[in-house]
């Protein structure tokens, strides 16, 4: 992301937010759908569980909870937003955008409202867009939400057990204004050579639902070529932390803490080792929520805080890669410990 003219000083994620759906789901609990077993999943993904929207959730309301969380934490008036920025590839409808539904509910009244989709990495190219819009002096509300469970197709044992819902929201302001995880570096980039590799092509204008596709019950599916997603997850989330440290001027040696898109442990475990990192320096909860898509790194952010893990001079290291292909990594510096607060859905 270049900088803009006249403002140095990057600016800062003052508070976080998260929410997920009180409903669990077990690997075992997918045997009812699919023939799967606890065995295959947890050796393949490391995912033991994850959360599951229920019949009165959606897109617009775990992003809600997660932004009032988020707010509250920061006891911020959501008057004073001027964005509302919602990373998501599980909309809530067509349109008007989610973000709309969300500034409707927070009642951030002087906040232009926009959806971003942008797979996996969308939280963190999103959060570019946010630190720059901040930079200028605009407080920005920025909220990582999927409902992957009400769009995917609950037949396909290969896709539908590495998702979870959730939602991560990131009070984004000057940094004059506050103190927090100043964003001290931040990388993005896009190949859509790749993007038909992994998505969900129906339901667009491309593809549009047809009764006979409806009928045929595929109008959910996801297309993913898992070994190849696996390959370039690997290769690019590995690029992109070393360009995202390159540009803050750090070494892997100075970052505290790797907090990265939650997509699958092998993953997790196949980056910290081609970065030469201990594991135990890599933040994962992907066992008890799955793939949440751009909501988790926001949520990572929110547990790791919560357990205490964060302190003050610390550099943090987040890092993405999703559908498009597209990729994106940050360096973190926290000035101070950002407050947080969490709708674990378990009260
Ligand atoms: O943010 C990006 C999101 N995507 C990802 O992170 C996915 C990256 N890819 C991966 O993590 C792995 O490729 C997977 C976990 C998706 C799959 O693991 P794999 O070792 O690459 O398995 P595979 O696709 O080669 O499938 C091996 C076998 C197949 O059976 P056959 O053809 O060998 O008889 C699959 O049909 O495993 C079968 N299989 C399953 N079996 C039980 C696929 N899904 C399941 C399942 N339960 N849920």
């Amino acid at each position: 992301m270049s900088e803009p003219a006249g403002s140095s000083a990057p600016a800062v994620i003052a508070a976080l937010g998260a929410a997920v759906p009180p409903r669990r789901m077990t690997n075992a609990d997918w045997g009812q759908y699919v023939h799967t077993s606890d065995e295959w999943i947890r050796s393949r993904t490391g995912i033991e569980e994850r959360r599951v929207a229920g019949d009165d959730e959606s897109t617009a309301t775990l992003a809600t909870r997660a932004a009032e969380r988020c707010l509250a934490a920061a006891r911020f008036p959501s008057d004073r937003l001027r964005w509302v920025l919602v990373s998501t590839d599980t909309p809530e409808m067509w349109n008007p955008a989610t973000a709309c539904f969300v500034q409707a509910a927070i009642g951030a009244v002087n906040a232009v409202a926009l959806d971003i989709t942008g797979g996996c990495s969308g939280f963190v190219a999103a959060l570019g867009l946010a630190e720059s819009r901040a930079r200028l002096g605009d407080p920005v509300l920025l909220i990582g939400c999927e409902v992957l469970s009400k769009a995917m197709d609950w037949s396909d044992r290969s896709t539908a057990v590495l998702f979870g819902d959730g939602a991560g929201a990131a009070l984004v302001l000057p940094a004059g204004d506050a103190q927090g995880l100043s964003v001290t570096s931040l990388i993005a980039r896009t190949d859509g050579r790749d993007a038909d590799i992994l998505g969900k092509p129906y339901g667009g204008t491309k593809n549009p639902l047809t009764p006979e596709l409806v009928a045929s019950g595929h109008h959910h599916q996801i297309v993913m070529h898992g070994q190849y997603v696996f390959r370039n997850a690997v290769v690019h989330m590995t690029e992109a932390a070393y360009a995202a440290l390159a540009r803050a001027g750090l070494t892997l040696g100075d970052i505290d803490w790797i907090v990265p898109h939650q997509a699958n442990q092998r993953i997790l475990d196949a980056v910290a080792e081609r970065l030469k990192v201990e594991a135990t320096r890599v933040y994962s909860n992907v066992a008890r929520f799955a793939n949440t898509g751009s909501a988790s790194i926001g949520i990572a952010l929110v547990e790791a805080i919560q357990r205490g893990l964060l302190e003050r001079g610390q550099h943090l290291l987040t890092v993405a890669f999703g559908s498009g292909f597209s990729w994106a990594a940050s360096v973190l510096t926290c000035t101070a410990v950002p407050p947080v607060e969490a709708d674990w859905g378990t009260g």
